[in-house]
């Protein structure tokens, strides 16, 4: 491991650091106003939501790394504590970048980046045509950190309106393939929040799972299972009882499944295809002809089946192969 004490780093060196590890990071998309009424609009991946009762955002309108100073955002926001957030999707990414230009505050940056204003509700500040996703915002304080280059100042806003695309809300869920959002990572790296970087998991909120430390030592030190399935194990709420495992292999013993074929080369090939079913089915076959490599097959069907969320046919499968001597 590398260890760091902040005060000891250059400040530009710390900053990468941070940027690289904590990402992907969310981008708000911040359109102000200045008193002359020039529309400014600046992205800013310092940014989250902190709670939904009252709706609280916060972004960071930093000083500016090389001489200390505001920035406009920073400046139109202690004028008239008023802004409009927006979400930034894949689509928009390029005119984001190009409206985060150090453009001196008499230039309209909506102008500059193309980007369309739009009459807010509520607040002065214009929203952004192009996004699915605006808020609009009061902000309730300014926290600051430090004097120098790129120390924090904390906007930390109300949203008093939210205005959403219709076609990216299906039963209350906005899905990540419909917005389409960008994330901020170190140097010049973007992610794509969409597509096949996405994937589920249900978070435990109210089942208590068993936990790491109560999986048994058998399956914590298989070198089948990874990290991730570990957790996933651990994430159940019990172990099933031998008589349920037997009463499980049992009735799927009896189960007929049309073209099976419970060769060696067949369980691989039902692995390929996440097909778990066929893979136990596989697995019994061989292990009764005592294949040696029998404990693995029914490793390899209980890890199949958890990855494809089955915990309960990936535990009794898991549990089964305890039983079998390697
Ligand atoms: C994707 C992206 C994220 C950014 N995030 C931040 C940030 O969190 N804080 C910040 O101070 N500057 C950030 N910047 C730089 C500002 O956008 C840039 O300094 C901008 O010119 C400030 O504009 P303003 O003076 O009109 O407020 C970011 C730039 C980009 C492209």
């Amino acid at each position: 491991m590398l260890h760091y004490t902040p005060k000891d780093l250059p400040v530009p060196k710390l900053h990468q650091l941070l940027l690289g590890g904590i990402g992907p990071r969310p981008i708000a998309l911040v359109s102000t106003i200045s008193e002359d009424g020039i529309l400014n609009l600046t992205p800013f991946s310092f940014f989250n939501c902190f709670g939904s009762n009252p709706p609280m955002i916060a972004f960071s309108p930093s000083r500016r790394g090389r001489d200390g100073s505001f920035k406009n955002t920073y400046l139109n926001l202690m004028n008239n504590k008023e802004c409009v957030v927006q979400s930034v999707t894949y689509s928009i990414v390029n005119q984001v970048n190009l409206a985060s230009t150090e453009y001196p505050p008499e230039v309209d940056e909506f102008v500059k980046s193309g980007l369309t204003p739009v009459d807010s509700d509520l607040v002065k500040p214009k929203r952004v045509k192009e996004s699915p996703f605006q808020m609009e915002c009061i902000m309730r304080e300014m926290r600051s950190f430090g004097e120098g280059g790129a120390s924090a100042n904390i906007a930390i806003c109300e949203v008093i309106k939210l205005h959403i695309a219709e076609d990216i809300v299906k039963n209350g869920i906005i899905h990540p393939d419909d917005i389409d959002l960008v994330g901020r990572m170190s140097a010049n790296f973007y992610s794509r929040a969409s597509g096949g970087s996405i994937f589920e998991l249900v978070q435990p909120k109210f089942e208590i799972g068993i936990g790491y430390d109560q999986l048994p030592g058998f399956i914590k030190e298989s070198h089948i299972y990874s990290a991730n399935n570990l957790g996933a194990f651990g994430t159940s709420q019990s172990i099933p009882s031998n008589s349920e495992v037997e009463n499980f292999i049992e009735e799927f013993e009896n189960l007929q499944f049309e073209n099976l074929e419970t060769s060696e080369e067949a369980f691989y090939r039902y692995q390929r295809h996440n097909d778990f079913k066929k893979m136990l089915k596989a697995a019994l076959d061989l292990a009764k002809k005592g294949h040696p490599k029998s404990k693995t097959f029914f490793e390899l069907t209980a890890k199949c089946a958890i990855e494809n969320k089955d915990p309960d046919f990936a535990w009794k499968t898991a549990i089964y192969s305890g039983k079998i001597k390697s």
